[in-house]
């Protein structure tokens, strides 16, 4: 792929956030973006770097009435060396695929993926931030960009890559959150779109996460949409429980999302002497173990949230306080382990790490 760099005029460069603290999550973004077309013509084409503005689009473009629309959510992190990795992108290019294949939408190389991610931190390098925690967060998406609003999939499409430096995704940072499990709202259903990262089952998850922050919580805990009874995952991670030396997280289904770093905590467990089991289990008998101390610790993992610790599930006005709202020890080796690798302190022993050549 060989993209078109537009230089930016003098004096175009943001000032950069210094204090990784003020960062939070995805509040600024980089001087420039990454966009690309597609047509049933032209295939892919006409790949640039710009500066971030906005996007031109027609009112009637088929994403902003029917949500044919794909993302993923990756960090660059800067290693103590100074050196910049990027973690296991391969897997967001191929689950970036999948639910373009879901939403009807052309499948892009995984080379190009990958490419259009490295050529833009590579200008936008000084954006990494450079303390433990701290990323900087890629957003690569795609949309229906046809004008005609018959419900149909699109045969234009733009795909777009941004950036942002930040901090941690909760502001309770490494503590431990709470959740809250809805027994009235549903994310996905069996057969729907749930294990595609598409932006509408977050437009799906809305009133629940609001109805959540109202009972003092971080995010919601779903379960099954048919019998509202086996945990599915949490509004932006996927979800563990720890029962002494042995993990259990839901079993992918068909409406979770297949998660990298759930995925990553599978790969590690056997190495940590921990036992991981992906099966159905129900909120019967997570707040059963809790209550009886069977399960010791709690926590959501992904992207965004890294491991969050979750102290306390809120289910049916209860709340169920998990290791009494402590940073288990289970959780705390597994964080460790990974922003260890992450940050190029420990060994990569997986070769989970993809190294920006500049
Ligand atoms: N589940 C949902 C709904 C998410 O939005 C995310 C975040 O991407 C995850 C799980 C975790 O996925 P990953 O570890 O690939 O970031
Ligand atoms: C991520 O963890 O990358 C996500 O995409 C979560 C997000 C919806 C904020």
């Amino acid at each position: 792929m060989k993209i078109s760099v537009q230089k930016l005029p003098e004096g175009a460069l943001k000032p950069i956030e210094s204090d990784p603290k003020k960062l939070g999550f995805c509040k600024y973004f980089t001087d420039r973006m990454f966009t690309m077309q597609y047509s049933e013509a032209d295939n892919w084409h006409n790949p640039e770097i710009k500066a971030l503005g906005p996007l031109n689009l027609e009112p009637s473009s088929i994403v902003l009435h029917y949500a044919q629309e794909i993302f993923e959510g990756m960090k660059a992190f800067r290693t103590s060396k100074g050196e910049v990795n990027l973690f296991r992108p391969e897997m967001n290019a191929r689950r970036f695929n999948r639910s373009a294949a879901r939403l009807c939408m052309p499948s892009l190389p995984e080379h190009d993926f990958i490419d259009s991610i490295e050529a833009m931190i590579k200008l936008e390098e000084r954006w990494i931030p450079s303390s433990r925690g701290a990323a900087l967060y890629i957003r690569p998406f795609m949309i229906a960009t046809d004008t005609i609003l018959g419900v149909r999939a699109s045969s234009n499409y733009m795909y777009c890559v941004i950036l942002s430096p930040v901090g941690p995704y909760y502001q309770e940072g490494f503590n431990p959150v709470s959740l809250y499990v809805t027994d009235e709202f549903s994310r996905a259903a069996f057969g729907g779109m749930g294990e595609a990262k598409t932006g509408g089952n977050y437009a799906a998850s809305l009133l629940a996460g609001r109805v959540a922050r109202e009972k003092g919580c971080a995010q919601v805990l779903w379960l099954d949409p048919v019998h509202r009874r086996y945990i599915e995952e949490v509004g932006a991670m996927n979800i563990f429980f720890v029962f002494e030396d042995r993990l259990v997280t839901p079993k992918l289904n068909g409406s979770i999302l297949a998660g990298v770093t759930r995925d990553t905590i599978l790969m590690l467990a056997p190495h940590l002497n921990l036992k991981a089991e992906e099966r159905e289990i129900s909120i019967e008998e997570v707040v059963g173990g809790i209550t009886t101390g069977a399960i010791t610790e709690v926590f959501g993992c992904g992207t965004a949230a890294s491991i969050s610790p979750v102290g306390n599930l809120k289910y049916k006005d209860k709340d169920y306080i998990v290791n009494n709202r402590k940073v288990g020890k289970i959780s705390q080796t597994i964080y460790d382990f990974l922003l260890g690798v992450q940050y190029g302190e420990k060994e990569d022993i997986f070769k989970w790490n993809k190294k920006i050549e500049f």
